[in-house]
């Protein structure tokens, strides 16, 4: 049987990802400190360990389970507290990684590592989009120089020691269990202002867009990056995969089209556009399709029907409505 490590298991995606891998029969080991993340996400059937991916604990927990796939999802993902605070972001995001990267080179160099990097934030606003992974990088938040850095410590990793990995760069995820700070929050405080019957603001005109993938296809990209052959590694953006619809929606239209999706009359209300945002974001996601054989599946208006109904039963089962 086969085994995978999973830092950021008791986070959102993370927590999809372990339900996934136990699916497909693997048994599936969970590294999270909590501070984002809840135990009651981690699957029953999966072994969790309370740990922080910066400690010596988790370098030593690699080399003890010496695990066929190390998938690390752990991150401070907030972009706005990244802002506030680079040092504890890098410390994170970059040497919380380089930890478990290293003990992975020394210790357990069969182990293939996949890492979630930003495909909405790294390649920053002087591109032209659909964003192809060999773009330029030009990222716009210390959360983002954070995973382009993390990418770079891979591509030497695998260059000069031969380590084993594919990043992928999500683009905004949204889904069951989503937390309103992460790259698609909107939909997650949309969903929340319809269940206590608020309007649904949106700064500025609205028609700035994002690409919002469902987190069950994000989940599938993730494992193919785990268990697919992949090409040498060599530069770069050779093992990067970008994980999106590589549909440009804006706001507006999220917000009517979950609106229509929960039945909801919620008015929208404008407010001040918010300085620095990006305009447009979304991303080419065939290589994806012609390497991992990936697409996505699920439409934004069946993924926001599943996202809210989530929502629904977890405010009626916590008694909120
Ligand atoms: N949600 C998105 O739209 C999106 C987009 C692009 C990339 N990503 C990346 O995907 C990954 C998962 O994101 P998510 O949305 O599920 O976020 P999340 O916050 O739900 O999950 C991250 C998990 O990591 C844990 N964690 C944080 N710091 C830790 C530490 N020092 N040690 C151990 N565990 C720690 C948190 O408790 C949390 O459970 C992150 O790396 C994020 O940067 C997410």
């Amino acid at each position: 049987m086969k085994t995978v490590l999973i830092t950021g298991g008791a986070g959102f995606i993370g927590s999809h990802v372990a339900d996934r891998f136990l699916a497909e029969g693997w048994t599936v080991h969970v590294v999270d400190n909590l501070s984002n993340g809840r135990k009651a996400n981690v699957p029953s059937a999966a072994v969790f360990h309370e740990l922080d991916v910066r400690d010596v604990a988790a370098a030593e927990l690699v080399r003890a389970l010496t695990p066929d796939v190390l998938v690390h999802l752990a991150a401070q993902m907030d972009v706005r507290k990244s802002v506030a605070d680079p040092v504890f972001d890098a410390q994170v995001n970059v040497l919380g990684s380089l930890n478990l990267l290293e003990a992975v080179h020394v210790h357990s160099p069969r182990t293939r590592v996949v890492f979630s990097s930003t495909g909405g934030a790294i390649y920053g606003d002087f591109t032209v989009p659909p964003n192809v992974e060999t773009f330029d990088k030009n990222p716009e938040s210390p959360y983002a120089i954070s995973k382009l850095a993390v990418e770079h410590y891979l591509a030497y990793f695998g260059r000069v020691h031969g380590l084993e990995y594919a990043v992928v760069r999500y683009a905004n995820v949204y889904g069951p269990r989503q937390d309103p700070h992460g790259e698609a929050g909107v939909v997650a405080i949309f969903c929340g202002r319809i269940l206590s019957g608020e309007p649904l603001t949106v700064f500025g005109d609205g028609l700035q867009t994002r690409d919002y993938v469902y987190v069950g296809d994000v989940v599938d990209a993730t494992f193919r990056g785990a268990t697919h052959a992949l090409p040498p590694t060599e530069l770069l953006d050779a093992r990067a995969f970008n994980v999106g619809t590589g549909i440009a929606t804006d706001v507006l239209h999220l917000a009517h089209t979950l609106s229509h999706a929960a039945g909801s009359s919620a008015p929208v209300r404008h407010a001040p556009a918010r300085p620095g945002e990006q305009r447009t974001s979304y991303l080419d996601v065939g290589k994806a399709t012609s390497i991992l054989g990936w697409r996505p599946q699920v439409s934004l208006e069946d993924g926001l029907l599943r996202t809210f109904t989530w929502f629904q039963d977890r405010d009626r089962a916590t008694g909120r409505s």
